[in-house]
């Protein structure tokens, strides 16, 4: 057996191939996660709104991809106020998306492809449609009273909570039947579940566990990190800025998520994640140290959060994440992300979705995402360079919690003409645009109408364009994956930032094991440099965003490139 281990060392060492010692693999932290946004994907039906079977025709599309993972967003039986985001049955498929059985044959041909599913847990809130909540509003009395928050209005009025998604920015909402106020910290048809109630919580386990049984690899815990509330509701501190913070992250959570731990993922081998890592970095660590078990890894908005209408420096980005890097090189993991469904799309947001300079940006993001550590998600639509869809008009949107903050705009005075124009740039309606498979009608994503409009440039982008291009995002991206596949120092390998003051160049070395790879992303318009202090006469190119890349780092408008750098 040590002759072969030898052996097979001496043939590993002679293809250059470097074994990592000391680092904890696991599947998750290897793998490149594709978010799906059903509505948008694929429709087979003709009724305008993507579904399973959709998205099964195009599992071969998705297995090229070179993804490992597929997170879709929630599927679940639902009245839609917030796509699929108001669950009124955690075990049902929404009619919209089809049935059980396709979900079936959707996780079949995921697991033939050897591609994992992840599911959305939406359990901070269900919808008021839920049985549970139907229930709980009839009657002070009834079972599932205490599934909610209630205040009693003989009381008074609640004491305030702040609400994102209320029209009046109020998250109690009165209720007759049982004259009193419900808690919603988001929209007034997503009333939050009581996880203090432990009956709530072993119902939330077995729909997790019914999931689990039927083939998810993992779970995407949505809004966990607001879930823990204290049923007294305290005033909160004075002073406080209107914001879901002030009440985020509140005691109890911990021991939530290792209850769930042991009752859920300890007894499959599943991945977890939640959105938000929190306030601050310990409660990053708390979340996601092994030794927590609690759950694999969070992801956090600070680094996303730096792109904003107006735009931004790229030492900001730099700065962010390299200290959140730096944070977790020795202990968790986290994800590493620049777009999803609640984000207006990478390349208008980060990039410059400009004809000329769209396609180089959009690989250059690409470039980024697959070449740090951390989990890569990759949001649909942007391997296609997919860019936000112009909508300058209130009645183009469909995301209905914009339209009550646009409510809460137009009832307060607001300035409504900045509102939207601050919504074609940043609204996450742009990420939700029908996926662009073809430049044929509705741009081949449905025979219908679709539900939201698609964008313009669709016969410009679109998957059958990009598969005939070798150069094209597309093909890119999926050199990438194969990249990082390849790679593991991509991976695992220690993270450094050269050149910090550069607003031009993002410029980064990642390390492991006698392997070292350096990344170069030239953000801006105009040929940029930046000071690496590396020898290019020794450096190989692994891959490049431009047909012919730079052998020097001497970088052209938009151009990544990333070397391997020879000892
Ligand atoms: C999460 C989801 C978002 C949704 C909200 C309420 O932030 O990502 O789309 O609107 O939770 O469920």
């Amino acid at each position: 057996m040590r002759k072969i281990l030898l052996v097979l060392a001496m043939i590993a060492a002679a293809w250059g191939v470097a074994y990592p010692k000391d680092i904890d693999r696991k599947w998750w932290k290897e793998a490149v996660v594709y978010q799906l946004y059903p509505r948008s994907f694929k429709d087979s039906n003709g009724d305008g709104v993507g579904d399973l079977r959709g998205i099964i025709q195009k599992l071969d599309y998705i297995k090229s991809l070179g993804v490992d993972v597929v997170w879709l967003n929630p599927i679940y039986e639902s009245p839609n106020d917030d796509n699929g985001y108001d669950v009124s049955d955690y075990r049902a498929i929404m009619k919209d998306f089809g049935t059980m059985r396709d979900f079936d044959e959707l996780v079949k041909g995921l697991h033939a492809r050897r591609i994992k599913l992840v599911m959305d847990i939406v359990v901070n809130h269900s919808s008021d449609e839920h049985e549970w909540f139907k229930q709980a509003r009839s009657s002070r009395t009834s079972p599932y009273r205490d599934y909610y928050y209630w205040w009693p209005a003989e009381k008074g009025t609640p004491p305030a909570r702040w609400s994102l998604f209320d029209p009046k920015h109020d998250a109690w909402m009165y209720d007759a039947p049982t004259d009193s106020y419900y808690l919603h910290i988001f929209s007034r048809k997503q009333p939050d579940l009581n996880w203090s109630n432990p009956k709530l919580r072993q119902e939330v386990y077995s729909i997790m566990r019914f999931w689990a049984d039927k083939g998810a690899d993992g779970f995407r815990l949505d809004a966990f990190q607001f879930v823990a509330k204290d049923p007294k509701f305290p005033p909160l501190a004075e002073g406080l800025e209107p914001s879901l913070m002030g009440y985020s992250m509140g005691a109890g959570i911990h021991d939530y998520l290792k209850e769930m731990n042991r009752e859920v993922f300890s007894k499959y081998d599943v991945m977890s994640v939640a959105e938000g890592a929190g306030r601050n970095f310990q409660d990053a660590h708390d979340l996601v140290d092994a030794d927590r078990q609690e759950l694999n890894m969070a992801y956090a908005f600070e680094g996303v959060d730096v792109a904003r209408y107006g735009g931004y420096k790229l030492s900001t980005m730099k700065e962010v994440f390299s200290r959140w890097d730096r944070e977790f090189a020795d202990r968790g993991w986290l994800s590493i992300f620049l777009a999803n469904h609640d984000k207006a799309r990478m390349v208008s947001l980060w990039g410059n979705d400009k004809p000329e300079f769209r396609a180089y940006s959009s690989k250059l993001l690409s470039t980024f995402i697959l070449t740090m550590r951390g989990t890569p998600y990759y949001y649909n639509g942007d391997e296609l360079g997919m860019t936000n869809a112009g909508f300058g008009r209130i009645e183009d949107f469909r995301d209905k919690p914009l339209l009550y903050i646009y409510e809460y705009e137009k009832n307060s005075g607001g300035d409504l003409g900045k509102f939207l124009e601050r919504a074609k740039f940043e609204a996450r309606d742009n990420a939700r645009t029908p996926f662009q498979w073809t430049a044929g009608a509705q741009a081949g994503f449905t025979t219908g109408n679709p539900w939201i409009k698609i964008a313009p440039n669709y016969r410009e982008i679109n998957a059958a364009k990009e598969e005939k291009d070798p150069n094209s995002p597309l093909n890119y991206f999926r050199r990438l994956t194969r990249l990082r596949r390849d790679n593991l120092v991509l991976v695992y390998g220690k993270y450094k930032l050269l050149d910090p003051p550069n607003e031009a160049v993002y410029a980064y070395t990642r390390e492991l094991d006698g392997k070292k790879m350096l990344v170069l992303l030239n953000f801006s318009d105009q040929p940029a440099t930046a000071a690496t202090g590396v020898d290019f006469a020794k450096a190989k190119i692994a891959l490049g965003n431009y047909a012919a890349p730079s052998k020097d780092g001497k970088l052209r408008p938009y151009e990544a490139v990333v070397y391997d750098l020879q000892k």
